[in-house]
């Protein structure tokens, strides 16, 4: 009789019982309420799992001792990409939500205030955990208080101090300014097609770069000189996005197979996160129109901002600027092949 039982194991009965419509009380058939709190609560156990995933992901990176070849670093992309299965997931389920009319909504939206998405702690939980900044916000000043609408304060303290822990992002720049490949132990046997320096391999990306310029391109090289070899861009140093770019560049290289699938995942978020903002964004303006939110933002307006600002890996994937194409790569030099190894 002590066999374990589904609904026992999944704690049904909670989550069955949680769903509690603040309109049907005065309504004889119920309206859309039920639909919209089961939208929300599938979302939220959906940003409880990619919560879940990123914090394995961050462990991984806070282990220390990464081998790109394998192990770890397929473990982490393995569980990046299950995020992005996620975000494909929930983005699909906007849709199911738009079944409702605007008029059907404003039969209980009364109901809600001053509540909000805006007050989701999950899901500011992976904005901060990816490592997007609160001085990177839209309309910052919406965020950091507690008044009516905004988070509360223990909520607003967890968030803060899941901005203070490592963020995905600060991890992924460390690992990236770690990567030993422009040591010059590698690059004896290197035949540069330009005069020999220090870095001969980026001289002849640099040419190689230049030329594959059009004539209405002429100030990318001044922009690929500042970004790569001075200031960086956002957070990552010269460093960081040489790495990336390299990897990005011979990604075809079998070493570079899971820092490659890494990085491109991060993109891969980003533009999903994205669409998810652009499709609520478009959902909320076919709901309320250009009213205020719940959450006393400007509403659609607020979102559509968020929209362009929000991302967490902007500067990898824009890496793509100084990309050239495959057949005018410089060739690496064997002991680069061979023998790199990314045990850091
Ligand atoms: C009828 C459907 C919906 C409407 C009209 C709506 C409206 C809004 C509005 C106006 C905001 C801006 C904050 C405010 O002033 O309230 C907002 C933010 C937000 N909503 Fe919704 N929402 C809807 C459905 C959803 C669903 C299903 C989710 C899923 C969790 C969600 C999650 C969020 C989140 C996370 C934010 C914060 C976005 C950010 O600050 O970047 N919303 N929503």
């Amino acid at each position: 009789m002590d066999d374990l039982y589904y609904g026992d194991y999944i704690e049904l009965d909670t989550l069955l019982n949680s769903q509690h419509p603040r309109s049907f009380d005065r309504m004889e058939d119920g309206n859309d309420e039920m639909l919209f709190i089961i939208i929300h609560q599938a979302y939220e156990l959906w940003f409880k799992q990619m919560i879940f995933e990123l914090d394995r992901v961050r462990g991984i990176f806070m282990g220390g001792n990464i081998n790109d070849n394998a192990g770890e670093m397929g473990a982490a992309a393995h569980k990046l990409k299950r995020i992005v299965k996620i975000l494909e997931l929930v983005n699909q389920q906007v849709s199911v939500l738009e079944t409702m009319t605007a008029l059907d909504f404003l039969e209980f939206r009364n109901y809600l205030l001053p509540a909000s998405g805006f007050q989701s702690k999950q899901f500011r939980l992976i904005e901060a955990k990816l490592g997007l900044k609160m001085e990177e916000r839209h309309k910052r000043e919406y965020y950091k208080h507690t008044r009516r609408g905004s988070l509360s304060e223990a909520d607003m303290l967890e968030v803060t101090r899941a901005e203070g822990e490592p963020t995905l992002k600060g991890l992924v720049i460390a690992w990236l300014e770690r990567m030993p490949f422009f040591d010059e132990r590698y690059w004896a046997e290197y035949v540069s097609s330009s005069r020999a320096s220090a870095d001969k391999f980026w001289s002849d990306y640099r040419e190689a770069y230049r030329e594959s310029l059009s004539a209405g391109e002429g100030g990318r090289y001044a922009e690929f000189e500042k970004v790569l070899f001075t200031e960086g861009r956002g957070d990552l140093t010269p460093k960081a996005l040489q790495a990336a770019l390299f990897i990005t560049l011979y990604r075809e290289l079998p070493i570079f197979q899971y820092p490659f699938e890494l990085l491109n995942t991060l993109s891969e978020i980003d533009e999903l996160l994205s669409n998810w903002r652009y499709r609520h964004f478009s959902m909320v303006r076919r709901m309320i129109g250009i009213r205020a939110g719940t959450g006393g933002t400007s509403g659609a307006g607020y979102l559509e901002g968020t929209l362009s600002q929000h991302y967490a890996f902007r500067e990898v994937t824009e890496l793509a600027t100084f990309l050239i194409e495959r057949s005018k790569l410089p060739e690496l030099p064997g002991a680069l092949k061979d023998k790199v190894s990314f045990q850091v």
